[in-house]
């Protein structure tokens, strides 16, 4: 059986959903990144933001639980460090100065398997710095899904962890972080390729949610999906996704 993260198009993903980590290079700048610090990308995708790290001159090692997105990012840039690795259960031969994740935590509901790794990774006084989807993300392509499914008969919730900033903030100090700054805000992301943008999203982002359904299904579902959210997420030819994020800026104490 084919598992979820193998079903990842790297190719898709990285052809298609660029503003992922075109949005990331704005959290770099939080991240403040320092020639000759080790840094982990963590679920670096196919690479973009683990190379913009190295070009600030830092040590930076990608980790994903993708093999195919491993893989394109090993193709893309075969100078760094690139591992497949489970962020719930993962460790490093070295502590690193920093952990940087853009819009991967939101794919791993065991948040706080996912702080104690981090945190046993980080040197003392360590960063971690993280976006990620927050509650209320994706809202209203969430509802007409949930819509679509029902008139299926296939009702079931969504897969991602979208917490509260309350929730979050907690888990982190409960793991020994001290939060620096936490922010959330709302951001309606341009999706590629204009009159199939949210098709395209669709596509690459639902295939764990939705891996049981036919072709024939998923084509109705997404028709649905487009017909009920026309009116709130498509302008001028460009359609939208309703992203709210979580930003958050600890360190290890
Ligand atoms: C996000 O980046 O917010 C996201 C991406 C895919 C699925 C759900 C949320």
């Amino acid at each position: 059986m084919t598992k979820p993260n193998d079903r990842w198009n790297a190719r898709l993903y990285q052809e298609q959903h660029q503003f992922v980590w075109q949005y990331g290079q704005d959290l770099l700048e939080l991240l403040n990144p320092q020639a000759g610090e080790v840094i982990l990308d963590l679920g670096c995708g196919t690479g973009q933001l683990t190379q913009a790290l190295a070009e600030k001159g830092v040590r930076a090692i990608g980790i994903d639980r993708s093999s195919q997105m491993i893989e394109q990012a090993q193709r893309n840039f075969p100078d760094l460090e690139f591992l497949v690795a489970d962020a719930t259960n993962f460790s490093l031969p070295m502590l690193v100065d920093a952990v940087f994740s853009n819009a991967a935590l939101h794919w791993i509901p065991q948040a706080d398997a996912v702080l104690s790794c981090i945190h046993r990774v980080l040197k003392p006084g360590g960063r971690l710095v993280v976006e990620f989807g927050a509650k209320g993300n994706v809202a209203q392509i969430v509802a007409a899904i949930a819509v679509g499914l029902e008139i299926l008969g296939k009702p079931r919730p969504h897969p991602w962890y979208f917490p509260t900033l309350g929730d979050y903030t907690t888990r982190l100090e409960n793991q020994g972080f001290w939060v620096n700054y936490a922010m959330t805000f709302e951001r309606l992301t341009p999706l590629t390729n204009g009159d199939r943008g949210l098709e395209n999203w669709l596509k690459m982002f639902t295939q764990e949610w939705l891996g049981d359904l036919s072709e024939e299904e998923k084509k109705q579902l997404f028709q649905r999906v487009e017909t009920q959210l026309k009116s709130t997420l498509y302008d001028q030819g460009n359609w939208f996704a309703d992203y709210c994020r979580l930003r958050i800026f600890a360190t290890k104490f």
